[in-house]
């Protein structure tokens, strides 16, 4: 299948690789859809919409909320799993099966795969090995997290009902983050938005990068605490320290830059939400869970659900 192809309003069948392919009118219908989704997983009474679906869920990365979202928001919709995790370790993978034979053999047992892979590209290249069904990304190494940033997106219209002349500022590790990446490129489909990227130096983004979202975005980078500006969404991450192969450069720059009340109270707007993909490692100070303007473990979480619900269900044709 063709990976980039772009969604233009139609789901059905489709990859879900990168935010590139998503057009403000494609989150529309999205969000619509998710909104009903809420609904669904309130009720009690299962739902039908993805009955006689099976969803294989192929992770090669340690995932628990990710996994865990995905697993549920299938079973929300009465669909079933096959969940494969770190095939690399036990199947025919381990006796030397390329990639591209692993997603055509598990492609033949389901109508979607879910896949989360340490290397960047893998779900394009997932993608194109597939001769029948969708792939959706889970996050693809240092590349994208797709879903993460439709629910992140979904999120910020919920509190803003908006997703253009915003302000937000990232913190944390910008050059490794795939969540950060997504979400860049989200809100690179609207106007008027403006990034802070407050990293330390060696977690900047690429250049190439840089330049890319620079087209789209207002991009300022800062890496003093001082210069954080107000704005509407803070968006903390983590340093990943799965992709540093020297310990001691981790350790020189992990937690450099924590959300504590004393940050907040300096620098954040009586408006200003604040936001984490999880998990949090030391970045956010748990004293800020009950501000009300934190929504990382409340519905930033939930949302996820809904939001791949939603994608689910309309990849597989049934929304
Ligand atoms: C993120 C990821 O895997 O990229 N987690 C997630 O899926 N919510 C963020 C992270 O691991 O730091």
């Amino acid at each position: 299948m063709d990976s980039l192809t772009k969604i233009d309003g139609k789901f059905k069948g489709k990859d879900i690789i990168s935010l590139d392919q998503f057009t403000p009118l494609d989150l529309k219908i999205l969000f619509f859809q998710t909104s009903k989704m809420k609904k669904i997983a309130y009720n009690a009474k299962p739902s039908k919409i993805l009955n006689g679906n099976i969803v294989t869920l192929l992770f090669y990365e340690p995932s628990s909320r990710t996994f865990g979202s995905f697993s549920a928001s299938v079973k929300q919709l009465g669909g079933q799993t096959v969940e494969i995790i770190n095939p690399q370790q036990f199947s025919s993978v381990s006796k030397g099966e390329t990639f591209e034979d692993t997603i055509r053999v598990f492609e033949a047992y389901c109508d979607a795969i879910i896949l989360r892979h340490p290397q960047e590209g893998t779900a394009k290249k997932a993608a194109e090995a597939a001769f029948f069904v969708p792939i959706i990304s889970a996050g693809d190494g240092i590349g994208e997290h797709p879903t993460q940033a439709l629910l992140d997106l979904y999120t910020i219209y919920e509190k803003f009902k908006r997703l253009d002349n915003l302000t937000v500022l990232f913190a944390g590790d910008i050059l490794y983050g795939r969540t950060v990446h997504s979400l860049l490129r989200g809100l690179s489909l609207f106007k008027g938005n403006t990034v802070y990227l407050l990293s330390p130096r060696q977690l900047r983004l690429t250049e190439e990068d840089r330049k890319r979202f620079s087209k789209k975005l207002k991009v300022i980078e800062i890496e003093n605490e001082s210069q954080i500006p107000k704005a509407d969404v803070w968006y903390w991450t983590r340093v990943q320290k799965e992709r540093f192969s020297n310990m001691s450069s981790y350790e020189r720059v992990k937690n450099k830059f924590v959300l504590t009340p004393e940050l907040i109270k300096k620098y954040a707007g009586k408006n200003t939400i604040f936001m984490h993909p999880l998990p949090r490692v030391g970045e956010i100070d748990p004293k800020v869970d009950k501000d009300p303007r934190a929504i990382y473990l409340k519905s930033q979480t939930r949302n996820g659900m809904y939001v791949r619900m939603a994608l689910l269900g309309l990849v597989l044709g049934k929304l």
